[in-house]
């Protein structure tokens, strides 16, 4: 099953009716009339509004009143009340297919509009970061965003930071929930996984030509079952959810904030403004001032970190020696 924001079916033209008429019943008759389509085709449609999670109550007699709105994150919900220019102004519903982030890099050519986000209900071949899984049941957001940005080349590497950072203060104002920020990009609850992200970037002629950010958050899954799963793989710490924590969000309401947020850093990086975005990602930081170990292509690096450069690197202070490392995978060993 797949949608998008742009199509005007006649289902979305039942769903709309049903939606600005939602304090009364209407009939089918009426809907036929108004809708000029037959009553077989609003009985087909009224069916499907409510296998999309909608509900619906029918009486006889009377016809038909929307009375709950659904939890699933169809583009049109996505859509309505956005208060971006451009992110996410163009959105794919998927209910299930192998990852998000493949489906755009295949769409990132002909997309050339800034911002169309490619969502599904669950992935079957979801890709973390280093060639890992990434385990992505229903309950879960997965999402990936196609970017054709303008901003310098060499602020790519930040990209992922400032997205993580714009993640933590969607999150924070939504579900009153705070995140810790260990380097590069992951957001985490009480030191436990809580969401992760993925970055694929092409270049031509010293430019960025596009830019597909997947995010995954674990927003309702089972975490013993994906702790069970993951237990042995590498960068294993902990996972953690959104619905574990007291105060209760929507999913739509989130991924509205987060594509705010993220279009607010997008334009600091658009005007330059690094300094910005580090010092507010280090504030939020749980990597920062902590003994940590990471694996790198030349080797294991312990030492102290003691910041993030100008591109997102982070550097390591080890018996009077600074270390500078671009990509890794991070262990905290001590606060
Ligand atoms: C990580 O390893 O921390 C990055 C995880 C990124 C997962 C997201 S889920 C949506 C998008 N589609 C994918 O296949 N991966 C990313």
């Amino acid at each position: 099953m797949i949608y998008n924001s742009f199509d005007d079916t006649g289902l979305l033209k039942v769903l709309r009716f049903l939606k600005t008429h939602n304090t009364e019943y209407l009939s089918g008759q009426d809907l036929s009339d108004v809708l000029r389509i037959s009553r077989v085709a609003v009985w087909k449609h009224i069916k499907k509004i409510q296998t999309l999670g909608y509900t619906v109550e029918s009486k006889q007699k009377e016809g038909y009143k929307l009375t709950k709105n659904s939890d699933l994150l169809l583009p049109w919900e996505i859509i309505s009340g956005l208060k971006t220019k451009m992110l996410g102004q163009e959105a794919y519903y998927f209910d299930s297919i192998d990852s998000t982030q493949s489906q755009a890099l295949k769409m990132a050519n002909e997309s050339k509009n800034n911002g169309t986000i490619v969502i599904a209900e669950k992935q079957t071949g979801g890709r973390g970061r280093s060639g890992r899984k990434w385990i992505s049941p229903k309950g879960g957001i997965w999402f990936s965003i196609i970017l054709h940005p303008k901003f310098d080349i060499s602020n790519t590497t930040l990209f992922p930071i400032a997205a993580s950072l714009a993640l933590s203060n969607a999150i924070e104002k939504t579900c009153s929930v705070s995140t810790e920020l260990k380097w590069p990009n992951d957001l985490t609850i009480m030191g436990k996984k809580l969401a992760g992200m993925l970055v694929d970037a092409s270049f031509e002629s010293n430019k960025i030509e596009n830019l597909i950010l997947g995010v995954g958050i674990n927003f309702d899954v089972n975490t013993k079952e994906i702790e069970k799963i993951l237990k042995k793989t590498p960068n294993y710490y902990g996972v953690s959810s959104l619905n574990e924590q007291k105060n209760k969000c929507k999913p739509i309401e989130l991924i509205q904030s987060f594509l705010s947020e993220l279009e607010q850093v997008y334009e600091e990086l658009n005007s330059n403004q690094t300094n910005k975005i580090i010092s507010k990602w280090t504030k939020k930081s749980s990597t920062i001032g902590k003994k940590i170990e990471i694996d790198t292509n030349d080797g294991k690096i312990t030492g102290e970190a003691i910041k993030i450069d100008n591109d997102g690197g982070l550097l390591i202070k080890d018996k009077g020696k600074t270390h500078k490392v671009i990509a890794g995978d991070v262990i905290h060993r001590s606060k």
